[in-house]
């Protein structure tokens, strides 16, 4: 049975249809909800049920604590209707025009960077273009019905071919680019998705923070700033283990000399033969050494939930950071089949 669920505060209303969770029903309505991972996992689609009931769904306990249940937040990626709603979330007007599309494409380059980490440019049908924010991810879809989300790492500009960065991290996806994509091979993708982009209505200093593979979005961003001539202070953090790690090391430090982004590698793990003179340790700690007082800034952060969760809470509780000013895309893993 349909359900009216009613955003508060704009007042804008949209139905529930069928087994629809509401953050799938506002999207097919027009309007963008907050979001990320749309598996339970990251936090990002979270708001507060002001009125009726829904059924919460599948989701990861440290993304929607009992304690938050219990004051009436829900996860709208995953939560059902089982009323009328009156609900409480972050609206994103930029994101509300691009349209979200399937579209074959082609593998015309793969290369390998570090010794684990992938390139894919993939090639659109002649006349297809996707617009898209810088900061957006697309889903792979496979041939098994399975979905691998990864970060567009062009900017919106250049968009003759679609740019991913693909860590091995194991899981189906991984396993077909690492041993058997070859050039001209044809996949298909859902996209453009998620709500982390560039903010631009903003005058505010940004810091880009990126871990491992987490620099694709960021790179879309920093390029994207770069063509529109954003003259915004940007200072990017990126954090490896080893230098083999900061797979375009060359081209962020291109970003410093000739456009005036700052750039702050930081290795973890450092080893002899890197003979590493920069700075070491987390990545998010080298931030919060060099702006102990973040309340006049915006963060975009990408990378694996560890850091992206450790970022959120130190930058916020102890740098004066907004919660509202955190923007973030961390990897995270899909929620387990129930049973
Ligand atoms: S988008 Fe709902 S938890 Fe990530």
């Amino acid at each position: 049975m349909p359900h009216q669920i009613t955003i508060k505060p704009s007042n804008h209303v949209f139905t529930v249809i069928e087994d629809e969770t509401i953050l799938e029903a506002a999207l097919r309505e027009g309007f963008v909800i907050a979001y990320g991972c749309r598996n339970g996992a990251c936090g990002t689609c979270k708001g507060k049920v002001l009125e009726g009931v829904v059924d919460y769904g599948t989701y990861q306990e440290h993304a929607l604590p009992d304690t938050e249940k219990a004051l009436g937040q829900a996860l709208f990626c995953q939560a059902r209707p089982l009323t009328d709603l009156a609900i409480e979330c972050r609206e994103i007007g930029a994101a509300k025009d691009i349209q979200i599309k399937i579209l074959p494409c082609r593998v015309q380059k793969l290369d390998r960077f570090a010794s684990d980490v992938a390139i894919l440019r993939l090639k659109l049908p002649t006349n297809e273009r996707l617009q898209f924010l810088a900061g957006q991810y697309i889903d792979i879809l496979m041939k098994d019905g399975q979905r691998r989300s990864l970060s567009l790492a062009n900017a919106p500009h250049d968009d003759a071919l679609l740019e991913l960065h693909l860590r091995n991290y194991g899981g189906p996806f991984s396993d077909y680019v690492f041993n058997r994509m070859k050039e001209k091979d044809i996949l298909r993708f859902e996209g453009p998705l998620g709500t982390f982009f560039l903010r631009e209505d903003c005058a505010k200093p940004i810091i880009l923070l990126a871990s491992g593979t987490g620099f694709a979005p960021i790179k879309s961003i920093a390029e994207h700033a770069i063509h529109k001539g954003i003259q915004r202070q940007m200072t990017l953090y990126w954090g490896a283990r080893v230098r083999a790690d900061l797979y375009m090391h060359e081209l962020a430090g291109k970003w410093q000399s000739e456009h005036g982004i700052t750039y702050v590698p930081v290795l973890s793990e450092a080893l002899p033969e890197d003979q590493w003179s920069g700075r070491s340790g987390f990545v998010h700690r080298a931030v919060m050494e060099d702006f102990p007082d973040l309340s006049g800034h915006q963060v975009y952060a990408c990378g694996v939930p560890a850091m992206v969760e450790a970022a959120h809470k130190d930058f916020t509780t102890q740098c004066g950071l907004p919660d509202d000013e955190f923007y973030s895309d961390s990897f995270t893993p899909a929620v387990p089949a129930p049973g």
